[in-house]
């Protein structure tokens, strides 16, 4: 069963009539279709998609289609479970991510981190080389959620922990080739016969594996010593330490939701800050105002920052409350190029929508925060134009959209977890490297194009040239 809407093409302005609501038998046919063609392809209404949050979304589910593709790499993780084997997650997770100690944490992980990446940029400004910044993003953010999750350092930005870098391949190998599964009708026949894709994934899987199990077994004996409870705070403020103090120590239950953390958090920051500094290479105009902000909004302990060391050490969250302009600047960004651009969801049971359209046990929901984000109908004629202000009330503090309309961190009980989290560590890091650089496009002419993922990757990387 598929259902047939009016969408908007807002690249030619024509009208195309095409599906919404998917039926399993019709997946195929349109996964093949790349991101370009198939924002023609599906759902574009927003308020379709409030109706299916409003009202249905209790009937909505990860479903069992997507945990047998996913549960080899992500197990009983929160992305891959319903029920209550996720309420207990969400609930363990939300808490933790609302605690003072991760926040406070992940903010030095944050500073420590974007202060690495600005000294590579200071050198290949000295020495006027251009940088791929997207390869140095996605390195810097897998080092912090690393780092906030396992308490380790893995330090892929200068590859001085091998053991981590071998880990570090096996799970982007491991996470693409658990993707193929979506397009590989014969994946399971592989599995049995360990052979191929499937025969590399059982190989990825069982490193990482013997990374994170160590890791796991690591801290819960630090953990279990008398001494970890007196005065080491720091042994306990990374989200595993957290879990083990909260939940016990069963290593499978940890190793399943904090790889979910991992993943979730590796490329979606990585991947906006990219498309950031792209947009602020085409609009220098709104590169010059943030930069202006960044350092008005800078308190006295940053203003007397001696280098950029200093200041990255020094960057307070109240001068990250003051960037308003800044959080709108990436706000915009992820409308435009939104992280995770297509996403879907089953209906595990019938169910009327309020407009009258009825969907099936079974069937796949799908929307697309990318085609959504660039509507006219939605965002107005000026859909398009890449304009932080829009984003901005009479006195210049951010105005919040409904998340039914913006939808980059979905809608709902399983609105995305992270979302102030990646807001801070993105305006930390832009914060940094905006006060200290000006980024320029290394072509200016070169068509940059996305890469069709799971998450919304600059084609080739983003090559910039920098300046002090
Ligand atoms: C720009 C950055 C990010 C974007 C655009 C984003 C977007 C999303 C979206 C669209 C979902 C819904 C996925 C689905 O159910 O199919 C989601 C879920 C989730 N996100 Fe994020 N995310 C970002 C960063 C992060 C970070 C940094 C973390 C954690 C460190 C995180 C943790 C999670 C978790 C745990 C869920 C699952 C929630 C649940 O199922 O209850 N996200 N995110």
């Amino acid at each position: 069963m598929a259902r047939s809407v009016q969408s908007v093409d807002f690249l030619s302005g024509c009208k195309v009539n095409h599906l919404v609501a998917v039926h399993w038998g019709y997946l195929f046919l349109l996964r093949w279709v790349d991101l370009k063609h198939l924002h023609h392809a599906l759902l574009d209404l927003p308020l379709f998609y409030q109706s299916i949050n409003y009202a249905s979304i209790s009937k909505l589910v990860a479903g069992s289609y997507h945990y047998s593709n996913l549960k080899d790499l992500l197990g009983d993780g929160i992305f891959t479970v319903d029920g209550d084997k996720w309420r207990e997650q969400r609930k363990l997770s939300s808490h933790e991510f609302s605690t003072r100690v991760l926040r406070d944490f992940s903010s030095v992980v944050f500073r420590k981190n974007v202060a690495k990446l600005a000294h590579i940029l200071s050198e290949a400004a000295n020495s006027n080389k251009t940088v791929d910044i997207q390869d140095l993003f996605m390195k810097s953010t897998l080092d912090s959620i690393f780092r906030v999750a396992f308490g380790v350092e893995l330090d892929s930005m200068c590859g001085s922990n091998e053991e981590g870098k071998t880990f570090s391949d096996a799970f982007d190998s491991a996470s693409e080739m658990t993707l193929r599964r979506y397009v590989d009708i014969f994946w399971k026949i592989k599995r049995a016969l360990n052979i191929g894709s499937e025969a590399k994934l059982r190989d990825n899987i069982r490193t990482v594996d013997a990374f994170v199990y160590k890791l796991i077994q690591r801290k819960t004996e630090q953990m279990s010593k008398p001494e970890a409870n007196l005065s080491l705070r720091w042994k306990k403020e990374d989200i595993l330490s957290r879990f083990l103090q909260i939940t016990g120590t069963h290593p499978k239950f940890l190793r399943d939701i904090i790889l979910s953390f991992i993943i979730a958090g590796k490329d979606t920051t990585a991947t906006t800050l990219s498309w950031f500094i792209y947009v602020l290479c085409k609009y220098p105009h709104v590169q010059e105002k943030v930069a202006q902000e960044i350092k008005q909004a800078a308190v006295e302990k940053e203003d007397d920052a001696t280098d950029i060391m200093d200041f990255a050490a020094n960057v307070s969250e109240d001068s990250l409350e003051k960037m308003q302009y800044l959080h709108a600047a990436l706000t915009v960004t992820l409308r435009l190029y939104p992280a995770v651009p297509v996403d879907g969801k089953f209906c595990f049971s019938d169910d009327t929508l309020p407009d009258g359209f009825s969907v099936n046990k079974g069937d796949m929901v799908s929307y697309q925060p990318y085609a959504m984000g660039r509507i006219k109908f939605i965002w107005g004629d000026d859909a398009e134009e890449y304009k932080p202000e829009r984003w901005l009330d009479g006195d210049g503090f951010f105005r919040q959209e409904s998340p039914f309309k913006f939808t980059a961190f979905q809608a709902g009980p399983r609105i995305c977890l992270g979302k102030e989290f990646a807001y801070r560590q993105m305006k930390i890091f832009a914060a940094v490297l905006l006060r200290y650089f000006v980024f320029k496009l290394s072509d200016d002419k070169k068509t940059v194009n996305y890469r069709t993922m799971i998450n919304l990757h600059i084609d080739g990387g983003l090559h910039v040239r920098v300046y002090h």
